[in-house]
């Protein structure tokens, strides 16, 4: 699959998470299967360009390509301007994002709250393909099913979209109002990839290898999104890709291997965000990935009293040595994924 003429290495995408997918996440992900990752979005504010949220969130270094910025704001020009500015930092594709109830910006609702101002969304898609065109720069948009149950316009927009020549859209199978109640739903995501030419990905509760083939049947979708399903769980995409490949699920990674990934991941988390921020932005992540395992809930305890990186790095490997001895392997996971916090918690930086 493409995005306009950029080649992808398969179907299976990352779903972007403000505060998650930062760059040793992505990485992680794609390392472990996934085709493709979306950076976390950046504010088309320009007085938060020289944050270090904004700094970090733009800092691609050692990614593997294509190299994917979302942006989010309400005004045309200052989405043409950040898009621009994303792609001279190295942005080799922009994504919009109308799929995130996204923060105030300039005192406006960004994110999903755009779906409801069909001419402004449409306006702000079309100055960001002007901007990037001439650079040869695709953009894509992510979106709901609708402002509400009673406005669901996912389709009307799609062709709209299309037509001011957006090169792939992600549909998130819920509406703003749900936020992430209910559950997702994938008949407007299967009417969306009727109405339009351009790819098509489905987004929304797909937490195992069975519901991503579904979901893949049931929208005729020519991808898939994942976002909090791989959360602690990064190999999901490894998962996914076997058994769409071979209808056989791939056995629970080695306890070895986890010990050796998320170690990893600690060091490249620590060096992107420094040991103050890192140690304590990193709970979150040792969370997930032990939610599920035995002593999981007590270690979870023990990291949030510890206050450096090197304790937090010992105390996870002395875990994980001792999970070693216990089992191979991790048990089964469940295919369940917890319920959201909301996401308007993040910041639009
Ligand atoms: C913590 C968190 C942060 C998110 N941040 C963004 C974001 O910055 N941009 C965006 O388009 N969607 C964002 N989302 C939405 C996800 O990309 C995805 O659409 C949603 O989680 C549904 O997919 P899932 O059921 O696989 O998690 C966020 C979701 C979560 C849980």
């Amino acid at each position: 699959m493409h995005i306009g003429p950029i080649p992808l290495a398969n179907r299976l995408f990352a779903a972007p998470m403000a505060g998650v997918t930062d760059r040793p996440f992505r990485q992680l992900c794609r390392a472990l299967g996934a085709g493709y990752a979306v950076s976390e979005m950046v504010t088309s504010r320009k007085d938060l360009w020289n944050s270090l949220k904004t700094s970090r969130r733009a800092n691609h270094e050692g990614e593997p390509g294509p190299i994917a910025v979302q942006i989010a704001g309400t005004d045309a020009p200052m989405m043409a301007e950040a898009a621009l500015y994303n792609v001279e930092r190295g942005a080799q594709i922009i994504d919009i994002n109308m799929g995130c109830p996204a923060k105030k910006v300039c005192n406006k609702w960004a994110g999903s709250a755009l779906m409801q101002n069909e001419a402004l969304a449409v306006e702000i898609a079309a100055a960001v393909v002007n901007a990037c065109a001439p650079r040869g720069v695709p953009v894509t948009l992510k979106m709901r099913t609708g402002w509400s149950q009673e406005h669901k316009n996912a389709v009307a927009l799609a062709r709209q979209f299309e037509a001011v020549g957006i090169q792939m859209l992600t549909v998130h199978g819920r509406t703003r109002e749900q936020g992430y109640r209910g559950m997702a739903e994938y008949d407007t995501i299967a009417a969306v990839k009727q109405a339009v030419r351009v790819p098509v990905v489905a987004n929304g509760d797909i937490t195992s290898p069975e519901k991503a083939r579904d979901v893949l049947a049931a929208t005729g979708a020519d991808a898939i999104m994942v976002g909090r399903a791989a959360q602690g769980r990064p190999w999901i995409f490894r998962e996914i890709g076997h058994f769409l490949a071979t209808g056989e699920h791939l056995p629970p990674p080695r306890v070895a291997e986890v010990r050796a990934l998320l170690l990893e991941h600690l060091q490249d988390h620590y060096s992107l965000y420094g040991a103050y921020t890192g140690v304590r932005t990193a709970r979150k992540h040792i969370a997930w990935y032990v939610r599920a395992l035995p002593g999981g809930e007590a270690l979870r305890q023990h990291i949030n009293t510890l206050e450096t990186c090197d304790a937090q790095w010992q105390a996870v490997a002395h875990y994980l040595d001792a999970l070693g001895d216990q089992m191979e392997r991790l048990p089964a996971a469940t295919g369940t994924t917890e319920p959201l916090q909301d996401e308007t918690e993040e910041p639009s930086a």
